[in-house]
């Protein structure tokens, strides 16, 4: 997983981007985190919507991009 802040001051909102050329469609983000994520027509994940995240779903998005066995999901603060 990799976490990266945008800017020193934290919106408080979370920003999710799954790497389309590392994914191998394995689902585990699907499967921790529906809320967050959803697999497109090949079977790969990707973030709903604009990939911004509730602060209350970050301890799933954490969850899901520790799972991911491609180390395809980038998570950000802010
Ligand atoms: Fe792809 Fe990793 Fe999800 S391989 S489908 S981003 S668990």
């Amino acid at each position: 997983m990799t976490v990266a802040r945008r800017n020193p001051a934290p919106s408080g909102a979370w920003h999710v981007r799954v790497d389309r050329a590392r994914c191998q469609g394995h689902a585990r983000c699907v499967a921790l985190a529906p809320e967050i994520f959803e697999a497109d027509a090949l079977g790969n994940g990707r973030a709903i919507g604009d990939g911004v995240v509730a602060p209350a779903l970050v301890g799933k998005l954490r969850l899901a991009a520790a799972n991911c066995p491609e180390h395809a999901i980038t998570v950000a603060e802010g």
